[in-house]
């Protein structure tokens, strides 16, 4: 798929280095980062992205709570400000900084009318992480403060999961859909790629593939102080950016959106989360002592067995679904995990994820877990969503695991993940062969989680 191969600055590590952990040290270490990346309401991911992110924020609250409760309450309590009136969180809050005036032009979120007024953000979500996030910052908070903010939160979150259902579920399939590979959060994972160049190519994109042109558009590019090796390529960046347009051409409205496009899929990531955090909404109404509206409720349920419908028997893995032909798109990635997260799959099936996941030619290489299998066409060790291994896609799948007993190999991926970034620093993400931390440096959620891990 790609282009040039370049290094980060990060040194490629040597096994026999592998530096002793001093848990007290590292969480130092972490937590000297967050710092950094303080913005005061919350915590931007790294320098190289000065917003406020939705999951992000819901990562870096969760290792947050462990050191300062309330400084993650006021993480994840900030990103109701974005909340539109339908009820969407937006996947980013705009940095007011003048200098960043340019991404606040390119979303133009004022077009829709149910954007907020005073603050500018884009025009889309990302994956649902929020109620989980709820959930375990309030069991760190002082019992006086405790019930204040799952009550302060309960509305907003029931606001938002109906709208998903709402606008995303037209059709009362209990899976909801996903019109931008950035609502998942895994920008260039392969199905999303191969849903782009077969729904989402305008013929100038084309040409400009044609021609060859596509090394013109580094020059433009905002990323550029990470390596392009590690990136995505130049001309998928061009695709998701003309997706943009076309959202906002439409004013963000959903109906219009949706009346003349064949792009829109169905995420197994982003329906797995969400269905965990429709069950973590649950119990903050149970120790509220709220009830959940039995619409939403009745759709909830659904959900859980809506993820069977991502299932292919003959590979025995998930796959996300094309949302207009109902075709499962089989380019296999780490999303097929993400139903061990959800908790609502049968012992059955989680067996057959465990298996997949141990396969050392596919998944369990000497740094796991890949965004992608060893084995795929796509597989490329340094470039973002497509070979390496993040931090946050492990916590979920360690998660998972806990919830299916598998305590062993939980444990033993927790401690790679922490030996990961304590030889290598909290890089965005990792080398899933030598350990070599890529992207970008001192990043928030790979410090916030490491907290957890160790705390776990
Ligand atoms: C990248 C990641 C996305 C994350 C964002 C901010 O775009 O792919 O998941 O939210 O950076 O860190």
């Amino acid at each position: 798929m790609s282009d040039n191969h370049n290094h980060s600055n990060s040194p490629i590590p040597d096994d026999a280095q592998s530096k002793d952990l001093d848990a007290k040290a590292l969480t130092t270490t972490m937590l000297a980062i967050l710092d950094q990346n303080n913005q005061g309401d919350y915590t931007s991911p790294a320098k190289l992205y000065p917003h406020q992110w939705l999951w992000d924020s819901a990562f870096t609250a969760i290792g947050l709570r462990h050191i300062d409760p309330e400084r993650a309450a006021r993480e994840i309590a900030s990103l109701v400000r974005g909340q539109w009136s339908n009820g969407m969180i937006p996947n980013m809050i705009f940095n007011p900084s003048n200098q960043y005036r340019l991404d606040r032009d390119f979303w133009s979120s004022w077009l829709s009318p149910f954007a907020p007024d005073h603050l500018a953000t884009s025009g889309i979500t990302q994956p649902p992480m929020l109620a989980d996030a709820v959930v375990k910052v309030g069991e760190k908070l002082p019992k006086s403060h405790r019930t204040e903010f799952y009550r302060f939160m309960f509305e907003p979150l029931v606001q938002y999961h109906q709208w998903l259902y709402l606008e995303r579920d037209p059709h009362n399939e209990g899976l909801t859909l996903q019109i931008h590979p950035w609502e998942v959060g895994l920008d260039n994972t392969p199905p999303w790629v191969h849903q782009l160049y077969d729904h989402s190519r305008p013929w100038w994109i084309a040409l400009i593939e044609k021609l060859g042109l596509q090394g013109f558009i580094n020059f433009i590019r905002r990323d550029r102080s990470v390596p392009p090796g590690q990136r995505i390529s130049s001309l998928e960046a061009l695709m998701l950016w003309d997706v943009v347009k076309r959202l906002r051409r439409k004013n963000y409205n959903i109906e219009r959106i949706m009346h003349r496009t064949l792009f829109a899929t169905q995420d197994i990531s982003f329906n797995s989360i969400m269905v965990r955090n429709n069950t973590q909404l649950q119990t903050i109404a149970n120790i509220i002592r709220k009830k959940l509206p039995s619409e939403l409720l009745t759709q909830m349920k659904h959900s859980e067995q809506a993820l069977d419908k991502l299932y292919d028997d003959i590979s025995q893995q998930y796959y996300s679904r094309d949302f207009i032909t109902h075709k499962l798109i089989k380019e296999p990635s780490i999303g097929t995990f993400l139903p061990l997260y959800a908790g609502t799959i049968s012992k059955e099936r989680a067996s057959k994820l465990v298996k997949l996941l141990k396969d050392h030619k596919k998944y369990w290489l000497h740094h796991p877990v890949p965004s992608v299998p060893l084995d795929s066409s796509f597989f490329d060790a340094d470039r973002y969503w497509q070979g390496p291994s993040w931090v946050n896609t492990n916590w979920l799948i360690i998660d998972g695991l806990e919830r299916y007993n598998y305590t062993e190999l939980a444990d033993e991926l927790r401690q790679k993940t922490i030996q990961l970034v304590n030889n290598q620093g909290a890089w965005e993400y990792f080398d899933p062969l030598n350990g070599r931390g890529l992207g970008a440096e001192s990043f928030s959620w790979t410090a916030a989680l490491t907290i957890d891990l160790l705390n776990q």
